[in-house]
């Protein structure tokens, strides 16, 4: 039995579509559920930002996850493959009639990706004070509580409509399958050959 940990909403489907697609039967929680069995596998229906801690702590065997977190989260994780979905990137947000003065000392940054903010600031040589929010980090520049924002970008629709503008990608993330150090050992086999199948449906589709 190998135990799955995956990001609520989108991801998680298509996650769960590839496994459909591999094992030839239906993946999916239904309606409020957060622990699905199916077959030799147990799902586990976890917000984005928690699917390391049950994969670093052998909650999880194995879990689905976004780029952006494994790089802010500093993990003691194994990263197996990038599995060429959720793609977005991470990218610093201004208003759209401003621009970044990079001569100045420093610079507000509201985010939720407080490390790679710093890092980021830090390669530029530029001192940062850093906001960390919860959500909606958008709002911050248009009401004055920062002067940018670090945040990710899809569609780019939320910052367009709230009148703001990328003024530079710091990364690109799609969602990775990670694995905990122990079970990667412990039930290799298992492990590896569940890779190998998710492996072959991400190649067909490219
Ligand atoms: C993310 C992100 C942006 C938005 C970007 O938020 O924080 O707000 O998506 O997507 P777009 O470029 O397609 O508009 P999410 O919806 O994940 O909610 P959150 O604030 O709870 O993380």
């Amino acid at each position: 039995m190998l135990t799955v940990a995956l990001p609520k909403g989108r991801i998680a489907e298509e996650t769960l579509d590839i496994f459909s697609e591999i094992f030839n039967r239906e993946f999916k929680f239904e309606g409020r559920e957060l622990i699905m069995e199916v077959g030799d596998f147990r799902f586990l229906n976890v917000r984005n930002q928690d699917v390391p801690i049950y994969v670093e702590r052998g909650s999880a065997d194995i879990g689905v996850v976004g780029l952006d977190v494994i790089k802010e989260k500093k993990l003691n994780i194994v990263k197996l493959l990038d599995m060429n979905l959720g793609k977005c990137k991470v990218s610093i947000g201004i208003k759209k009639e401003d621009k970044i003065d990079w001569s100045r000392p420093n610079i507000k940054v509201a985010t939720k990706m407080v490390n790679i903010t710093e890092h980021y600031f830090a390669q530029k040589a530029m001192g940062v004070e850093i906001i960390k929010l919860y959500g909606s980090i958008e709002l911050a520049p248009l009401v004055g509580l920062a002067d940018a924002i670090v945040d990710i970008v899809e569609t780019g629709n939320t910052m367009r409509e709230n009148g703001l503008k990328v003024a530079e990608d710091i990364m690109d993330s799609s969602a990775h399958l990670i694995a905990n150090k122990n079970s990667y050992y412990a039930k290799k086999d298992e492990i590896l050959s569940l890779y190998e199948k998710i492996n072959r449906v991400v190649e067909s589709r490219v």
